[in-house]
């Protein structure tokens, strides 16, 4: 088999994370709950995967960091504090429905930024006086196209607009300074580029937002009141964390943190555009973003003229047993933006642990299944 649906999740973890979660299921106890020493290692535990979190996403204090399912649960918790249905909020063509569902529920008012046939968007954003928020990607899941958060931050805050951003597609890959790009709100997951196990992510909060919780109930600490704590994490963290996963994490940031992110995006972008040159003349190909830009997340997006996406997709994987994602990657404006929304298109998505020799299998899949 080989795997390029990493934009959907990673499945080849760094050696540590398997070990780390195995271990962890008969020696965590529950964090913040007790004095013995199974629940004050799950504390310690979570307390050094906040560290290492902050360490690698530019944040100063780790405790405005609070553990989430995923970036979509964190998204819901964005939007769920920061929008009301009275609000003006500034979102683009380039994101998830993770993104756009939670907006379009809020029911408040969208100015959508469009996006032209790259993918792409003119950063130069008309924000108003009224707009409460900007919701934006760091990095579109279908195009790889990468947003200038602080060109964006600037801009917001000029307006007193919050920045919320969706980075599900770039922790761990692409650097991201948090507080130096004046990011107000950091949505991300953990099973992606972070290499971590599904069930992980988090939500970074700016210290002087003073965030509400999402959900509500225990905490371990202040039992007798009956509301949440209001301080960042417990604020944001009712009930039993995923220690478990939170493990898994943990061994996944230190392999981030002793390899580089910049070593892991120059391999990755090195293979992406490996495949991008040789893909280039295969007949009727048709590559979707901005595929010459010199950063972009390793995605590559593409049809071929006269098969359907799902069938492409489908003859790779019985064919060939390359696993990539067909479809509308749910991202439908996007989709729509790049004049792909009745189609679909094939999405092959890298990571660092992919091989040339599997790049070079993928073109030669690619080219024979065009002859055909
Ligand atoms: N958001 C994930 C993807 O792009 C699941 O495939």
């Amino acid at each position: 088999m080989i795997y390029f649906d990493n934009a959907a999740t990673t499945i080849h973890k760094p050696e540590g994370v398997k070990k780390a979660v195995y271990d962890s299921l008969d020696t965590m106890g529950n964090p913040s709950r007790g004095a013995h020493e199974p629940s004050l290692r799950a504390s310690r535990l979570v307390y050094d995967t906040r560290e290492k979190l902050a360490a690698l996403l530019g944040i100063n204090d780790p405790s405005r960091i609070a553990f989430t399912l995923n970036a979509t649960d964190a998204l819901n918790i964005a939007v769920n504090f920061v929008v009301s249905s009275t609000d003006s909020i500034i979102t683009t063509e380039c994101e998830h429905n993770s993104v756009l569902r939670p907006l379009y529920k809020s029911g408040a008012e969208l100015t959508v930024i469009r996006a032209d046939k790259l993918g792409s968007i003119d950063h130069d954003i008309e924000i108003k006086n009224n707009t409460r928020a900007v919701f934006i990607n760091h990095a579109s899941n279908v195009t790889g196209n990468i947003t200038d958060l602080k060109k964006i931050s600037d801009l917001a805050h000029r307006n007193n607009a919050l920045l919320v951003v969706d980075a599900a597609q770039t922790a761990g890959v692409i650097d991201i300074k948090a507080e130096e790009t004046g990011i107000d709100i950091l949505c991300f997951t953990g099973h992606k580029s972070l290499m971590g196990p599904q069930g992980t992510g988090g939500i970074y909060v700016r210290k002087d937002i003073d965030i509400k919780p999402f959900r509500v109930g225990g905490s371990g600490i202040h039992s007798f009141d009956r509301e949440q704590p209001p301080h960042m994490p417990d604020v944001l963290e009712a009930g039993t964390l995923n220690c478990h996963g939170i493990a898994g994490l943990n061994a996944a940031l230190d392999f981030i943190a002793e390899t580089g992110t910049e070593n892991i995006f120059a391999r990755e972008k090195a293979l992406a555009d490996r495949f991008i040159s040789g893909i280039r003349d295969i007949k009727g190909i048709r590559l979707y973003g901005d595929i010459n830009a010199e950063k972009r997340a390793p995605i590559v997006t593409l049809n071929i003229d006269g098969i359907s996406s799902d069938v492409l997709c489908d003859r790779l994987w019985t064919d060939y047993g390359i696993c990539t994602r067909a479809g509308a990657h749910c991202a439908p404006l996007m989709h729509r933006a790049l004049g792909t929304d009745k189609t679909g298109a094939v999405r092959f998505s890298f990571s660092y642990f992919n091989t040339e020799e599997e790049i070079d299998k993928g073109i030669n899949a690619l080219r024979e299944l065009s002859e055909q």
